[in-house]
């Protein structure tokens, strides 16, 4: 696997295999990778002949209190695991080259209504960051297909949205989250968990699975799902955020109707921000 810096340098290496009549994948991460980063990889080398992944900590999508200064960097540790994985490409570039100059100089991509809600508004200019920052990568690799977990169920659907709005021509895949044994998604944002923490922080998927449960059993007042829910976390020692029964495709609130839903889940344990999803069909 090759390492590159530049955008120019990256250019070079993906065009000589576009040439070459190479299908692109490309998997964006801000590294410190996990099995969870490692499936999209993996799952990209079905759908394309040649992998490039991009590790890189975006500044903008970080607001002012949050852990930029402190978010984990192993750039080598992450280096080992894509080469294992088998990708082929690594853009790790430093900020000044996504973000030369003075800032009055930039330009951002604003993804409106279905970032209002959820992680959107307990995170403001959160998905403004992503969808700028996604934006310069897809048009720095321009790959043919770019895989998302579904870990971030609401920045994949910002993608999606941001993908059709501004035609670019990828085809975007959703790939299953991995979690650990008790059930946690994997994050990188784990590492500031305690081993008890750890252990407690599966109830976020326990109660997510035993609302769809309930839902599959035919509950439909959707409020009296996410109260109980809330009550349990808070029980648990989490401070809720939200956990919302929503339509899956524009992440409104669902009514009793609907079949395609998704529950989204943000709660605080400890030091860590955890957030989860569920999706399924009635
Ligand atoms: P990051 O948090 O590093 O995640 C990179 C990709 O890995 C995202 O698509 C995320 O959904 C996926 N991922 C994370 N944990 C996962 C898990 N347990 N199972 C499956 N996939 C998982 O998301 C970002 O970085 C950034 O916002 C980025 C898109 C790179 C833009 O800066």
């Amino acid at each position: 696997m090759k390492t590159v810096n530049s955008i120019e340098a990256l250019r070079a290496a993906v065009k000589a295999q576009r040439m070459a009549g190479k299908r692109i994948g490309f998997v964006p991460t801000m590294g410190n990778l996990h099995a969870g980063h490692i499936t999209l990889v993996t799952e990209g080398l079905r759908q394309a002949d040649f992998m490039v992944s991009s590790v890189f900590v975006n500044p903008t999508q970080f607001g002012p209190n949050e852990d930029f200064d402190n978010y984990p960097r192993t750039l080598d540790a992450d280096a080992a695991k894509l080469e294992a994985a088998g990708c082929h490409l690594l853009f790790a570039p430093p900020v000044d080259e996504m973000y030369p100059g003075d800032q009055d100089t930039w330009a951002k991509v604003v993804v409106t209504e279905i970032t209002d809600r959820h992680c959107g508004a307990a995170r403001p200019g959160h998905f403004d960051g992503v969808s700028t920052v996604v934006t310069k990568l897809f048009n720095i690799v321009k790959p043919d297909v770019a895989l998302f977990g579904k870990k971030d169920f609401q920045q994949l659907a910002v993608i999606r949205r941001m993908t059709t709005a501004l035609c670019f021509d990828i085809e975007v895949v959703g790939v299953d989250t991995v979690r650990e044994a008790n059930g946690l998604a994997m994050s990188s944002r784990n590492g500031y968990l305690s081993a008890d923490e750890k252990n407690r922080g599966a109830k976020l998927y326990r109660c997510l699975c035993a609302a769809k449960e309930a839902i599959q059993q035919g509950e439909r007042d959707y409020m009296a799902v996410s109260q109980r829910a809330n009550q349990e976390l808070t029980g648990a020692g989490f401070e809720p955020e939200y956990f919302s029964v929503c339509r899956a495709d524009t992440l409104e609130p669902a009514t009793a109707t609907d079949s395609d839903l998704v529950i989204l889940a943000a709660a605080r344990m400890g030091k860590a921000r955890l957030i989860d999803n569920i999706d399924f069909q009635l």
